[in-house]
């Protein structure tokens, strides 16, 4: 067995995947996730598919007192991979302060407490939203791209966080830290038993999408096609969930064996491939044979027109390459759809 590995927001939809990759190539997981976008039957999904149950625990990370008892109850963990956090863009602006509390306190509990319990790094899930929208000279964005003023507090967070990385590492206290700028992760594991679950009314595109699809929902919006991009519609880099996944094992690897060549670095984590969100339609429907319902309404507020990632140094520096077509990925997100169905769960 390799190290044990802390992962927040492990049953999450990104943090499961990377759970069960994580558990494949032979780490011990502990999970922490106070369920408030996920439930419990998520970690039997991941027993099912990598035959090994993580430990779990009910906790919420900006309670400092429980994550110091999960520390002490599970001694000797090396690593965290740090997911817990709220990602809904829209309800960030309404509640900015339930956004600055969940992502940012939960952010210094665990820095604060790592040098205690001896953890050795931690790698930190950001987003491409740090980049807001670049100006087109710097597509694909790489990582020195320049860093925007966010343009909602949920994207400000994941700015304030990365500062506060770099801070403390700056400032002397002993850990690593590996940033992961996700661009967007969609798509399903390919056993179907874990995806993503989001409760009520989907935000995303690609739950609304598969719902829609289904029949759960009767058509998708489309938000604008009077963008400068060739169709109309924003350019996205949409990304297969497993590997995303498998990045964080590489992540944990590198921060662990003093791979890293700094104590503090970024990737980005995209394919390189901008897809509009009109193609990405047309691809759903010729890849599973599904009409997809869809009208054009008006453009979403905060939406950024295009943005994909220059992914050259993740590929070259991290030795990680997204391998997943968008076509595999999208049948992968059907049948998770599916199988929400069949479970009766959708
Ligand atoms: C946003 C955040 C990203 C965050 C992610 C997670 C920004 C700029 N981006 O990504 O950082 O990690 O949410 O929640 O803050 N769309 C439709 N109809 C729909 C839903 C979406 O047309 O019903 C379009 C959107 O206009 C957008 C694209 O699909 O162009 C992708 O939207 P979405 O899946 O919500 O992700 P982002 O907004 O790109």
């Amino acid at each position: 067995m390799k190290e044990k590995i802390l992962v927040t927001g492990g049953a999450g939809y990104i943090g499961s995947h990377t759970t069960v990759e994580l558990q494949t190539a032979g780490y011990e997981v502990v999970i922490v996730d106070n369920l408030s976008n996920s439930n419990e039957e998520v970690i039997d999904g991941i027993a099912r598919v990598s035959d090994s149950r993580p430990a779990f625990e009910k906790v919420d990370c900006t309670d400092k007192a429980a994550m110091d008892g999960v520390f002490k109850k599970h001694a000797g963990i090396k690593g965290i991979i740090h997911f817990a956090a709220s990602k809904a863009v829209g309800e960030s602006v309404e509640k900015p302060l339930l956004y600055y509390r969940n992502n940012i306190v939960s952010l210094v509990n665990l820095l604060e407490l790592m040098p205690a319990h001896k953890v050795d790094g931690i790698v930190f899930s950001s987003s491409c939203t740090v980049y807001g929208q670049p100006n087109p000279k710097d597509l694909p964005v790489t990582e020195t791209a320049p860093i925007l003023p966010a343009t909602s507090p949920y994207g400000n967070t994941k700015q304030i966080d990365e500062e506060i990385i770099r801070d403390t590492i700056h400032a002397g206290v002993p850990f690593k830290s590996i940033i992961l700028r996700y661009f967007n992760p969609i798509g399903a594991h390919p056993t179907a038993e874990i995806g993503e679950l989001p409760n009520g009314v989907p935000q995303n595109l690609i739950p609304y999408l598969t719902q829609t699809a289904i029949g759960i929902r009767k058509e998708l919006s489309v938000f604008g096609n009077d963008y400068s991009t060739p169709d109309g519609s924003c350019i996205r880099d949409f990304i297969n969930v497993v590997d995303l996944a498998k990045a964080h094992v590489i992540a944990i690897e590198r921060m662990l064996n003093n791979k890293s060549k700094a104590p503090l670095e970024y990737f980005n984590l995209g394919t390189g491939r901008g897809v509009s969100v009109l193609e990405l339609i047309n691809t759903f429907e010729k890849a599973t044979g599904v009409p997809v319902p869809h009208k054009i309404v008006a453009r979403r507020e905060g939406d950024i027109e295009q943005i994909w990632a220059n992914p050259h140094y993740a590929n070259e520096v991290l030795g990680w390459k997204a391998t997943e077509t968008l076509e595999d990925t999208l049948k992968s997100a059907w049948a998770w759809q599916q199988k929400l169905r069949e479970r009766g769960i959708m």
